[in-house]
């Protein structure tokens, strides 16, 4: 009486998952190394406080978990991202047969699961790169899982992961078959990124009220009644976070401002730049981050260059919602733009709307826009060029340049939503200043330049002196 499915790593994630699979109805296998300091048997102490588990098997013992396994076997690795995935498959290599699959659903970089991919493929293994989103409440009740590889092998663990996924507002399954190679580690890496700027993008507009004086129940409130229009996972959770108090205080007054990250902001950042892709909000939202972990040099800076009087900027809640609309909009554009880059680049074939699709439930970056996309992505790649957004873009930007002009006069941070309004300057251009750049290299570098009154797009190259 074999497992169907085995779960490798219980962390936080691989125990709700574990949970999710079973209360599915799902007979699972579940490894977790036996920790010898604190001479627990992790499986075993899991499974006996969950009644849903009564009929999962757990080990520490490698072997034996594999061969409690039917095969095909289909093991999910739920470990810490990193070298750690290449020592797990060394130490279950030995135990696999031809055609099992192993599924990694950390936040892996998606370089490294192709050449994961790849040197299992020597061994006759299938490697399934899968971005799992949704933290461990998604995990346990439905998280959104982007999956990637080879697309047979996938058919294999397809009836688990849809079972366990999130389901959207047609009761589909939030989880669909990416591409090839390391295409689902790469769309989890996006979202990411896109989830830095929409984090970012609330905490500037929290600054913004505060500079207004409002204080964090009324900040809340006034978030609460943007749902109605423009609501999201992270826009709900920050109410939450804003309403919560101790001791007669807000808690987020109490928390230290230097915001971590794990890097997967950091690979897109790097990704966009290599794909030759302008994702300057997810660079903000990144560079934000960064700048708020040098505590000690800001505090410095402050004390020389903080105006020590300050003025309230003259704006309406409503320019500072429309003002957040439209960044919105911009991050969305960029984040799927560096999608379709990599799609084409690596022939990865990704469908934009089935990718908005599975990220309208489960994931963190799930909102009322992202199911907007959905239909935009049927007709359309570029989401600048549907009729809706457009008309919403040009309705909205009368607030971002007031909000943003505002804030720079009153000396408030606001690196992603002025981010935005500068890319659109930039972008939406037909003549910009790059003619400059090219005269410049021109001179110093003899680099060449192509001319306006030669549309043959031939090299020239001028004596400036
Ligand atoms: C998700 C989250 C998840 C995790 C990130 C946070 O989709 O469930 O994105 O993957 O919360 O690792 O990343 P940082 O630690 O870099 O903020």
């Amino acid at each position: 009486n074999k497992s169907e499915f085995g779960l490798f790593g219980l962390g936080v994630m691989g125990k709700s998952l574990c949970r999710n699979l079973a209360n599915n109805g799902f007979k699972i296998s579940m490894f977790n190394r036996h920790i010898d300091a604190i001479e627990v048997d992790v499986a075993k102490k899991f499974k006996e406080n969950y009644p849903e588990l009564s009929n999962s098997l757990a080990f520490d013992d490698i072997a034996a978990f594999v061969n409690s396994l039917q095969e095909p076997r289909r093991i999910m690795l739920m470990v810490n991202a990193g070298k750690t995935i290449d020592y797990v498959i060394e130490d279950l290599l030995p135990h696999l047969s031809e055609n099992d699959i192993l599924i990694d659903g950390g936040n892996s970089n998606y370089l490294k699961t192709k050449e994961r991919f790849d040197y299992l493929k020597t061994k006759n293994i299938h490697f399934i790169g899968a971005g799992v989103s949704g933290g461990e409440e998604g995990a346990l009740k439905g998280p959104s899982i982007m999956p990637s590889g080879n697309e047979n092998a996938y058919k294999e663990i397809k009836p688990f992961l849809e079972t366990i996924a999130a389901k959207d507002k047609n009761d589909l399954p939030c989880c669909t078959y990416i591409g090839t190679e390391g295409s689902g580690h790469f769309v989890k890496m996006v979202h990411n990124g896109i989830e830095y700027v929409e984090m970012q993008l609330l905490a500037e507009v929290i600054t913004i009220f505060q500079s207004l004086e409002y204080n964090p129940d009324e900040i809340a409130n006034i978030l609460e009644s943007w749902k109605a229009t423009t609501n999201s996972y992270l826009l709900e959770i920050t109410v939450d976070i804003l309403r919560k108090k101790e001791e007669n205080d807000w808690l987020i007054h109490k928390i230290v401002d230097k915001a971590g990250n794990k890097g997967t902001g950091n690979w897109t950042t790097i990704a966009a730049a290599q794909l030759g892709v302008p994702n300057t909000m997810i660079a903000s939202a990144l560079f934000a981050r960064y700048t708020s972990f040098f505590k000690e040099e800001r505090t410095e800076a402050s004390k020389n260059f903080e105006a020590s009087s300050k003025s309230k900027p003259n704006i309406s809640t409503e320019a500072i919602s429309e003002a957040y609309q439209f960044a919105r909009i911009i991050n969305h554009y960029q984040g799927f733009r560096l999608i379709q880059q990599a799609s084409e680049n690596y022939n990865w074939n990704i469908n934009l709307s089935e990718l908005a699709r599975i990220w309208t439930g489960g994931c963190i970056i799930k909102s009322d826009l992202m199911t907007d996309l959905v239909q935009v992505f049927k007709s359309q790649q570029n989401i600048l060029n549907d009729e809706t957004i457009k008309n919403q873009i040009l309705k909205l930007k009368a607030s971002v340049k007031n909000v943003v002009s505002e804030c720079v006069l009153n000396e408030i941070a606001i690196p992603s939503l002025s981010e935005s309004i500068n890319f659109l300057h930039n972008f939406a251009k037909e003549n910009s200043s790059a003619n400059i750049i090219q005269a410049q290299r021109d001179y110093f570098g003899a680099h060449t330049y192509q001319r306006k009154d030669d549309p043959s797009g031939k090299f020239y190259h001028t004596q400036w002196k």
